[in-house]
């Protein structure tokens, strides 16, 4: 008997009328049972967050800071436990589920150490005009109000802490939605934050499902909107709540682009090895996971085959066994929409270099070459094992490559050489330029997100609390300056 897992209401346990089941991906056995807050519990939670924002903006820095240390502290005693529960509902290898946790223990740390330094206050002369003689202006943030926090299923936890964290951090109340997907990760988090002396309304975690988030997305009490997903739901939101201010982190197909002085044999070892475990990290589902290689021509037939070998040689299977690098993708649709894009992609002349193979919800680490640029694969985001080769001819052929994408998230540049990292820093138009390797590194502390299709605005600890935030000015009038 699975115990059913209770939702947080205003910081307290609840129970609604119905539940669902989350079951892994791996073996389709039950992982728990989740209860769904009713209507009028969600208006509880909503109101409660509304209620609570004045008391919350107001908040002293240590105590708000205390909060965030205290759910640091824990994330990393029960790591062990946290990453088999994230690997069990994600079907994410245990080895990257451990990753992520420690992300989400430097999310909240990196939050406590800016809730501390954060709006210190700025102070501005207005003498600078003679109307504006013995006057001051002083600025400072506020909370622009309660957050509608939205997560995918792809990092249960660190996107709930990307979301969560932040917003204690600026004394902003949250109301949490986990991915229906995933939401064991995030309701964990609930359990720590409720070991803590936050005020109660300024944070829920409510798995509702999706069909019920245009409420919530609708509801002017919660002025803030941070979301992270596909992009067709993402703009939708957008456009269902064009006055809110939103943030969005949408998809990308992250290019990796290897230029002629990345040419050694240990470079190119280096490249093809990163290059294999990132296009692969959690089945490719991340949204920077590497999905295009661009090589110069110099490189490419010497890149090539060691990049298939590299990939031959991740370890596929059971997710909770500490070896496995790649394990199922989140269900057995995604495993087919996966399928069915590189069966595509081969009928329209794509050569398939190795994988290609469906079992299940796992989806073989696969190569492919020529990928004609009108396929889906072509040119929408996999979310899924593959990877695709290209050859270019210079740099600025490579670059132009990696631009042809409605999505600009993160891409990697494989140089040694800095002026290439400024000319590709200018050229490239995406929010992050990896330098010496992949697309999918992130710091938790830069600023992360995209442009084109891959969203608006930035996460980031401090960018999300500026994001959070909007700037009030005081002016003092009559001073001896
Ligand atoms: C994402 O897939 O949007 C997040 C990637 C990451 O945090 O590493």
């Amino acid at each position: 008997m699975t115990n059913t897992h209770a939702f947080w209401l205003a910081g307290r346990p609840a129970t609604g009328e119905d539940t669902f089941d989350v079951t892994s991906p791996w073996d389709g056995r039950l992982v728990g049972a989740v209860s769904v807050p009713t209507e009028s519990q969600v208006e509880e939670a909503v109101a409660a967050a509304d209620a609570v924002r004045a008391e919350f903006a107001a908040t002293p820095a240590h105590v708000r800071a205390a909060a965030l240390d205290h759910v640091h502290r824990r994330l990393v005693e029960r790591t062990d436990e946290i990453a088999g529960l994230i690997s069990a509902e994600n079907g994410k290898p245990v080895k990257w589920a451990r990753g992520e946790v420690g992300r989400a223990v430097s999310v909240f740390r990196f939050a406590a150490e800016e809730a501390r330094r954060f709006n210190g206050g700025d102070a501005q002369r207005l003498d600078t005009d003679a109307g504006g003689v013995g006057r001051l202006a002083l600025t400072r943030r506020f909370p622009r109000g309660a957050v509608l926090g939205i997560a995918p299923f792809n990092f249960p936890l660190n996107l709930c802490a990307h979301k969560v964290a932040p917003a204690i951090a600026v004394g902003a109340p949250i109301v949490l939605k986990p991915a229906p997907a995933t939401p064991l990760s995030g309701l964990l988090l609930g359990e720590l934050l409720a070991e803590t002396d936050l005020p109660a309304g300024s944070w829920s975690v409510l798995p509702v499902p999706n069909d019920r988030m245009p409420a919530l997305v609708q509801d002017e009490r919660l002025p803030v909107i941070s979301f992270t997903g596909s992009g067709p739901v993402g703009w939708s939101l957008l456009d269902a709540a064009p006055r809110k201010h939103t943030t969005l982190e949408l998809g990308g197909n992250g290019a990796a682009i290897v230029l002629p002085d990345w040419s050694s044999d240990e470079d190119l070892d280096w490249a093809a090895t990163r290059i294999a475990a990132f296009s692969n990290y959690q089945g490719g589902q991340s949204c920077i996971s590497v999905q295009r290689v661009i090589a110069d021509t110099t490189v490419y037939d010497r890149l090539v085959p060691r990049i298939v070998a590299a990939v031959e040689k991740q370890v596929t299977g059971d997710p909770s066994d500490p070896s496995t690098d790649v394990g199922p993708l989140v269900s057995e649709d995604a495993a087919k929409r996966v399928e069915s894009w590189v069966e595509e992609a081969v009928r329209a002349g794509a050569v398939l270099l190795t994988g290609g193979e469906r079992k299940g919800a796992s989806y073989a680490p696969t190569v492919l070459e020529d990928v004609p640029r009108d396929t889906r694969i072509g040119c929408e985001e996999v979310f899924g094992p593959v990877l695709t080769l290209t050859r270019a001819d210079g740099e600025e052929a490579a670059f132009a490559a990696a631009n042809d994408s409605k999505y600009g998230l993160q891409a990697g540049v494989f140089t040694h050489d800095v002026q290439t990292a400024f000319r590709a820093h200018r050229a490239l138009e995406v929010g992050g330029v990896i330098v010496g390797d992949v697309p999918s590194y992130r710091a938790d502390q830069m600023p992360y997100g995209g442009t084109k299709q891959s969203g608006v605005g930035r996460e980031g600890v401090r960018f999300a609390m500026e994001d959070y935030t909007y700037e009030r000015v005081m002016v003092l009038t009559g001073l001896d300056l």
